[in-house]
């Protein structure tokens, strides 16, 4: 069954029947204002930090997704009444016709009912703390219609997200006012902070108002029949204390075929409702801020544009794929109808790999998430495994409210740097390739030099941080020199302490091979030399002890009591897919073997919607190999379709040169091509997940966690820099594909510092992988292509073939 499509003209989705089997969500906020919306409008908005700003209250994991930020409509001649979002009032969809637009940071909202039809768009324009929701009604009917438009909004307690669940004070902290358009929400009597106070404010001169939630909504209702709405006027309701809203009412009167536009704000800061309710008195104004997102995004995605035979991949990477890794370098893993405000601290890990697909896009964004990472690293190598950036960023002092009725521990040095039990194997690893794409794409050579303190004191050059990394593993091994697992590797669950983790092994070997490429480019000699040993030894430890014969891949890793975890002996936990890809994303091990490991995934771990993170999966709790033994079957890390890795596989795939299965495992994984079946996916189809139920599930198929994952980021780079083979290296723009033999080519649309690079492949004799010619604006190139003059534009033309 099928909800909406992609409208790739415009990168929307379009969702026409709004009865999705989950809310579909949405994020809009370009900087720090941001709000997370579903399709019914349900959600919530927080500035900064959605667990110490946040502005808007939302019920977590209720059945509904509310509150959220409504407009009602009713007809004062018959009382009848609506919202322009289908939710919360929810009229029947046999009489009224609903359609939603989720674009990039903004979602447009329209209802066509009894003769009005109305849309609501709502986005956060650029350089404001604030949210507009740009009203237009329209009579398409005959005669003159009198309608009243109200808005709802309900505030949050407190800056501190888990006050509305759990302080007494919260209920006394906060009361509203009303001034001449605006309804005032002042969070501590008093207060002269910014993010101590928000409005919602409207660009008409209101008939009527309410700040008090109850008195809107009436008592033994909700959101879906409001009082005020029944009756078609608030009761002027502020006060100090209790739950509060933000309503703003008025009645129009449209004649035939009229239109009215009017807009709702919702912000921060004193003096802001007035300011902007004024500014957006004009329509004008309205317009250009809108225009401003459309081109932020533009501008963004038009730097890596594409054009192949496959338009799931060219709809997912054209738009959805970024923006998705986008919103995970802004917003981490804390923000989402998951993750409601619980935490705001970076994950080590995450962060240093969502960080990495987006430099060409963002790279302010990739450098401040790349120092702050620096910043969480101490001296002996490791990363803070979670960690708020602000605890270590000087110009962030005491960025926490400090006025709320609850109080934000400061920590103390020993709560913010953890020791080695709370190590995880891999989290400073990623850091190293991050910060060689970093470079490779910006061209900024001195930010290796750069000084950043390490966590626990000291600085060291963001070179000597990226060495510390690769040392602290290479110290921590076990006895067959493999690298310990500590508490988790990317395995969350997979809790191997002082065993073993041949995924970390891999990855170590790829951090040198990086490293090493680097310093031959900082023409560093002993380094190259140093490293080269150090790379050497890894390698031989992974082929001696990781390769299982019989099964023919690579082993997960082994316990502290040395026995060998995914091999072919075992019934449960037989294959893996982060150690059988990563020994050949690393380049670490041999051809050969690299391909039956690679077979071994397609034959134990393949699915039509992806690849399965190990199976069979675990049903005997075993505390050696880790929590997954304990996790039911078929779910998150055991034996579900865990989507962070898969992108690993069209990776390795497109290393061994075999494009059809690259291809088809991309294909599974594409939440474009479950846009048909969306009762077996619940989630929204433009999204990637974190896991898909596996085979051992009953729900296999359903897809959990929509938007904060890594997979993105990965996906990515798989598609982009291995699938299409356009990616850089210290020595330039390196172009080198390996596609599905069916394409006769595709077209790239590249832009790197400051210049644009039209590429168009051709594959006249249906090769995977090899290149014949590349001419450079007519030029024949051997190799990479260094950086052109800035401001010009050419044609890069690759014939591939055997
Ligand atoms: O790698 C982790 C990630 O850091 C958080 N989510 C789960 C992943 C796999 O365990």
């Amino acid at each position: 069954m099928k909800y909406g499509y992609f409208d790739n003209a415009n990168r929307e989705y379009v969702i026409t029947r709004p009865d999705t089997p989950a809310p579909w969500t949405n994020y809009l906020g370009t900087e720090k204002f941001c709000t997370v919306i579903s399709h019914n409008a349900g959600g919530y908005s927080f500035y900064d930090s959605p667990e110490y700003h946040r502005v808007t209250k939302f019920r977590p994991n209720a059945s509904f997704d509310r509150p959220g930020h409504y407009v009602y409509l009713r007809d004062d001649e018959s009382g009848d009444y609506w919202s322009i979002s289908w939710q919360p009032v929810a009229k029947s969809l046999e009489e009224a016709k609903y359609e939603i637009r989720h674009g990039l940071s903004y979602s447009k909202f329209r209802c066509e009912y009894s003769g009005i039809t109305a849309t609501k768009t709502l986005f956060v324009p650029k350089g404001e703390d604030a949210e507009i929701w740009d009203i237009v009604l329209r009579n398409t009917g005959e005669t003159p219609r009198t309608i009243s438009a109200f808005s709802f909004v309900e505030f949050s307690f407190s800056h501190i997200a888990s006050d509305n669940q759990n302080h007494q004070m919260s209920l006394y902290s906060a009361g509203t006012e009303y001034h001449q358009g605006v309804i005032e929400y002042d969070l501590y009597y008093n207060t002269d902070e910014f993010e101590g106070f928000y409005y919602l404010a409207s660009t008409f001169d209101p008939d009527s108002y309410d700040g008090q939630r109850d008195r809107f909504l009436g008592p033994y209702r909700d959101e879906s029949n409001p009082i005020a709405v029944v009756n078609g006027q608030c009761s002027d309701s502020v006060q100090t204390c209790y739950n509060h809203c933000g309503s703003l009412h008025k009645q129009f009167v449209i004649q035939p075929g009229e239109e009215v536009r009017f807009a709702f704000i919702l912000g921060l800061g004193k003096g802001n409702g007035t300011r902007l309710r004024h500014k957006y008195q004009n329509p004008a104004e309205v317009d250009a801020a809108f225009a401003a997102i459309r081109h932020h995004w533009d501008k963004r995605c038009s730097r890596f544009q594409v054009t192949t035979p496959n338009e799931g991949l060219d709809t997912m990477i054209n738009t959805w794929t970024l923006y998705q890794a986008e919103t995970c370098v802004v917003w981490s893993r804390f923000a989402s109808f998951i993750e409601v405000g619980g935490r705001t601290g970076l994950g080590y890990r995450d962060t240093a790999q969502d960080a990495m697909a987006v430099p060409h896009s963002n790279p302010e964004m990739t450098r401040k998430r790349i120092i702050d990472l620096l910043r969480g690293q101490v001296k002996a190598g490791y990363g803070l495994h979670l960690f708020d950036p602000d605890w270590f960023d000087p110009d962030k002092a005491d960025v926490k409210p400090s006025k709320s009725p609850t109080v934000v521990p400061t920590p103390s040095d020993d709560d913010k740097i953890h020791g080695i039990e709370d190590t995880c194997s891999d989290d400073h690893l990623w850091l190293v390739p991050t910060i060689c794409r970093y470079v490779m794409e910006t061209g900024e050579t001195s930010f290796f030099d750069e000084e950043i303190p390490y966590a626990d004191g000291g600085n060291a050059t963001v070179y000597q941080h990226m060495k510390a990394a690769l040392d602290f593993t290479e110290q921590y091994v076990g006895a067959t020199g493999i690298a310990k697992g500590l508490r988790a590797d990317w395995n969350d669950c997979l809790n191997l302490g002082g065993g073993e983790s041949s995924m970390v092994a891999f990855l170590h070997y790829w951090a040198i091979t990086e490293f090493i490429e680097l310093a031959k480019f900082l023409n560093r000699p002993e380094d190259v030399a140093h490293y080269q040993t150090m790379a050497d030894k890894v390698r031989c430890a992974c082929e001696q002890h990781l390769w299982d014969e019989e099964g023919g891949w690579y082993i997960r890793g082994i316990t502290r009591n040395g026995e060998k975890v995914g091999t072919s002996q075992q019934a449960e936990g037989k294959v893996h897919l982060e150690s059988n890809t990563w020994a050949v994303v690393s380049g670490t091990v041999s051809e050969e073997r690299g391909r039956k490991a690679m077979d071994a995934v397609d034959e134990y771990l393949y699915s039509g919607f992806g690849l399965h993170l190990n199976a069979p999966a675990f049903t005997q709790p075993n505390d050696d190999i880790g929590f997954v033994t304990r996790v039911y079957p078929g779910v998150k890390e055991n034996g579900a379709i865990f989507s962070h890795p898969n992108p690993w596989a069209w990776v390795a795939e497109a290393k061994l040169g075999r494009g059809n299965q690259a291809m088809k495992f991309y294909d599974a994984l594409n939440p474009y091509n479950q846009n048909d079946d969306i009762e077996t996916r619940i989630s929204e189809p433009y999204s990637y997940v974190q896991f898909v139920m596996g085979r051992d599930h009953q729900d296999h198929g359903r897809a959990n966690h929509p938007w904060l994952t890594g997979t993105s980021g990965w996906a990515y780079i798989a598609a982009t820099n291995h699938i299409l083979g356009v990616r850089l290296s210290f020595d330039g723009l390196v172009i080198d594909p390996c596609i599905p033999t069916e394409w006769p080519g595709f077209e790239v649309s590249r832009e790197w510092r400051g210049c644009r690079y039209n590429i168009s492949v051709k594959n006249p004799d249906n090769v995977s992988r090899g290149i014949k010619t590349i001419t450079l604006n007519g030029q024949e190139i051997n190799g990479a292509i260094p950086p052109q003059p800035a401001g010009s534009d050419n044609e890069v033309i690759v014939i591939m073939g055997e």
